[in-house]
C-alpha cells in the first residue's frame, strides 16, 4: 500500500498525443498510447491525491477515482490544463503535443485531383503550454513538471529544454517508432531546475511515474 505523501494535493497530469486536424477525415498526430501519464495518474491516486486527467484521444480505460478530461487538440489540451491547474500543487506534462497545426481546416474532405501536384500543408505554431504554466505560475510554489521526447543527444537537448520551458522538473526520455511510445517500459533522467539529476533505470512506466511523485513532494514541502 502507497503512502498517502500526497493525501490533499490536487495534481494535474496530461496524458496522451494530440491531434490537429486538416479536414473531417485527417489529422497531424503522434505515437503517443497515453500509458505514462496514466501511470502518473493511478500512482498519485494511490497516494491520495485527488488527479485530473487531461486524456489526448488516448484509447486506455478511465483510472478508477481519477477525473478525466478528454481533448483532441493542442489547443482544447491548454484551455483544459489552465483550468485544471487553477488550484493545483502540480501539474505535469506528459502528453505529446504538437507544436505546430495546419493553418487552414476544411469542412469537407481535401480532394485529390488527378493532374495537379500535391499542395503543401501550412502550419502555424501552437502554443507552448509547458512554458506558458511555468512562467505564469497558477499558485506559489506549484511545481510544474515537463517531459521531453528525444531521439539524439537526448541529455544535452534535455537540458536546453529545461532553461527554455522554465519548469521545476524535465523528464528526459528517448523515443523512437517503436522506443517508449505504447510500451510498458520506460527509462529516463530527471532533471531538476536546481541541478539535481536523477536517473531511472529501464523498468515498468509506474516506477518512473512513482519517481516523479517522489521529487514533486521534495519540492512540495
Ligand atoms: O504515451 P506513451 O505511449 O506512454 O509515451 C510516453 C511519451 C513518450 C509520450 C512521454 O513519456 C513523453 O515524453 N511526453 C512528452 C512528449 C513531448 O511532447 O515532448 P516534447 O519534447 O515535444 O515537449 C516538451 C514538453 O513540452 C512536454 O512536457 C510537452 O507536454 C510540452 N509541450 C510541448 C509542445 C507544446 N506546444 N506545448 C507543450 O506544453
Amino acid at each position: 500500500v502507497a503512502e498517502p505523501d500526497l493525501a490533499g494535493r490536487h495534481v494535474v497530469v496530461s496524458a496522451g498525443g494530440t491531434r490537429e486536424p486538416l479536414d473531417p477525415v485527417r489529422f497531424l498526430g503522434n505515437r503517443s498510447s497515453g500509458k505514462q501519464g496514466y501511470a502518473l495518474a493511478r500512482t498519485a491516486a494511490a497516494r491520495g491525491a485527488r488527479v485530473t486527467l487531461i486524456a489526448a484521444n488516448s484509447a486506455l480505460p478511465d483510472p478508477a477515482g481519477v477525473d478525466v478530461v478528454p481533448v483532441g487538440t493542442a489547443v482544447q489540451l491548454r484551455e483544459a490544463v489552465l483550468k485544471a491547474s487553477a488550484d493545483a500543487d502540480a501539474v505535469v506534462m506528459a502528453a505529446a503535443v504538437a507544436d505546430f497545426r495546419p493553418a487552414a481546416y476544411a469542412a469537407g474532405k481535401i480532394k485529390k485531383k488527378d493532374d495537379q501536384e500535391p499542395e503543401p500543408i501550412a502550419l502555424v505554431r501552437n502554443p507552448d503550454i509547458l512554458a506558458e504554466i511555468s512562467a505564469g505560475r497558477a499558485r506559489p510554489g506549484q511545481v510544474i513538471v515537463g517531459f521531453a521526447a528525444e531521439t539524439d543527444d537526448v541529455l544535452a537537448n534535455g537540458r536546453a529544454k529545461l532553461k527554455r520551458k522554465g519548469c521545476d522538473l524535465l523528464v528526459v526520455n528517448e523515443v523512437g517508432e517503436r522506443k517508449t511510445f505504447g510500451s510498458e517500459e520506460n527509462e529516463a533522467v530527471v532533471l531538476g531546475a536546481d541541478g539535481q539529476e536523477t536517473a531511472v533505470p529501464y523498468g515498468p512506466k509506474e516506477a518512473l511515474a512513482e519517481t516523479v511523485w517522489d521529487l514533486v513532494t521534495e519540492r512540495l514541502r
